[in-house]
């Protein structure tokens, strides 16, 4: 699959922090209020999740500031239909994760959690640790900056120790990390991919290493766990549990290893009936699929917790001519926004991991990194590179949103 975040920095990602500082600034609210702000009504009627202290995501999240400048200073401005800019400024508000897809990312989380401590101390901050060496190894539109070929394993070490520093200094500031986005679901059904054979070994160690290095008394980590359409399938889901629960114990079963991240950047339903495209996967939903790997991985020795991206995933059933499609998908709007109450036992929350309104991946048949994916009937286009900002892709988020993400009046 696909996906970075983030532009290409110094051109977009410079503007818009320069204007995070600047403009556009939060009310000197707590974030609290300004999410109880943002929501005019209920949107869900669960009962309040019973306390779990393990479950950072119970706590106040953050909404980084990269993301919301993003919105307000780039997207809103610019709207083609300008009635959306109500709705808009409310995505801006919510939180979303940060991917650290380039070692050069990782001193923003200073950034992060100083704007954390000005609006009330006691936030969260969700990143995504995502910067493996031969990464994106089936595919083209998200490699990144670090190969086995370049030293890559080295720098990787660099990386994650840099992270670590970052996190040790922060406490008691709490991060939520989903580490490495289809890395270890790329091990279990791509390995006839000469690049995906090439890098499992690296994926492995590295991972392992990462859990261990990032295991703190302030950190909760959840692995990528691909979705239920990609490893929920029968053919594959013994397999995965069991890479994930080796994976686990070869690190030592580290306590901030809560559990495992599923539908990043995905546009699979929680809970929705099986479409006709989903056809021979009982797996159909996130809520099969985690209750189905859940238990095998506890009888593996791996109690896992579970999130879940649920940035695009507000129309179902989806559009995708083929359900393995990820770039860009055309039809797909915001689904149901962050929260920790879930009313299901394994799932911590339900997240927006991919900020949504960043591209997949390019459409421009020439680039280095373009896709087969991002030139289908189904993506759509033009479309920028990997991580950059995707104004109709947001424009298209926001037209579609999932029923009661938001009020009506958008006011
Ligand atoms: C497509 O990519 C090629 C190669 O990088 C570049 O020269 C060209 O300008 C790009 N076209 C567009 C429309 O961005």
């Amino acid at each position: 699959m696909k996906y970075t975040t983030i532009v290409s920095v110094g051109s977009l990602a410079a503007v818009a922090l320069a204007k995070w500082d600047g403009v556009a600034p939060p009310a000197p609210t707590s974030f609290a209020t300004q999410v109880i702000q943002a929501i005019d009504q209920p949107q869900v009627t669960q009962a309040p999740a019973a306390e779990d202290k393990e479950n950072f995501l119970q706590g106040k999240v953050y909404a980084n500031g990269y993301y919301s400048s993003e919105v307000m200073s780039l997207a809103i401005p610019s709207l083609a239909n300008q009635a959306l800019a109500p709705q808009a400024s409310k995505v801006a508000k919510e939180p979303s994760f940060f991917w650290m897809d380039k070692m050069d990312k990782v001193p923003m989380i200073k950034e992060f959690v100083a704007d954390a401590k000005k609006k009330g101390g006691d936030q969260v901050i969700p990143l995504v640790v995502y910067d493996l060496p031969d990464r994106d190894c089936s595919a083209l539109a998200s490699n990144g900056e670090l190969s086995n070929a370049n030293g890559g394993a080295a720098k990787y070490r660099e990386y994650i120790a840099a992270i670590k520093k970052e996190l040790q200094a922060a406490a008691p500031i709490r991060f939520v990390l989903v580490i490495e986005p289809d890395s270890l679901a790329n091990l279990v059904t791509n390995m006839d991919k000469q690049k995906c054979a090439g890098a499992a070994a690296n994926y492995r160690s590295l991972t392992v290493m990462a859990l261990k290095e990032l295991n703190l008394p302030n950190v909760r980590m959840y692995l990528d766990a691909g979705h239920g359409g990609w490893l929920g399938w029968d053919a594959n889901l013994g397999k995965a549990a069991k890479l994930f629960a080796d994976i686990y114990k070869q690190a030592g079963s580290p306590k901030s290893v809560r559990g495992l991240a599923t539908n990043v950047a995905n546009y699979n339903s929680w809970d929705a009936s099986c479409a006709s495209y989903t056809k021979g996967n009982e797996q159909c939903n996130e809520k099969r699929y985690i209750e189905k790997l859940g238990p095998e991985l506890a009888k593996k020795g791996f109690p896992a917790h579970f999130i879940m991206d649920t940035s695009r995933n507000g129309v179902q059933p989806t559009k995708q001519i083929e359900w393995g499609n990820w770039c860009n998908v055309i039809g797909t709007g915001f689904g149901k926004r962050p929260t920790a109450n879930t009313g299901n036992e394994m799932l911590d929350a339900f997240v927006w991991i991919k900020p949504g309104g960043e591209c997949d991946g390019t459409s421009n048949t020439s680039a280095a990194r373009y896709d087969g994916k991002c030139g289908s009937p189904d993506a759509l286009k033009p479309a920028p590179e990997a991580g950059s900002w995707f104004q109709a892709y947001f424009e298209q988020l926001l037209t579609n949103a999932e029923a009661g993400a938001w009020p009506a009046s958008g006011s």
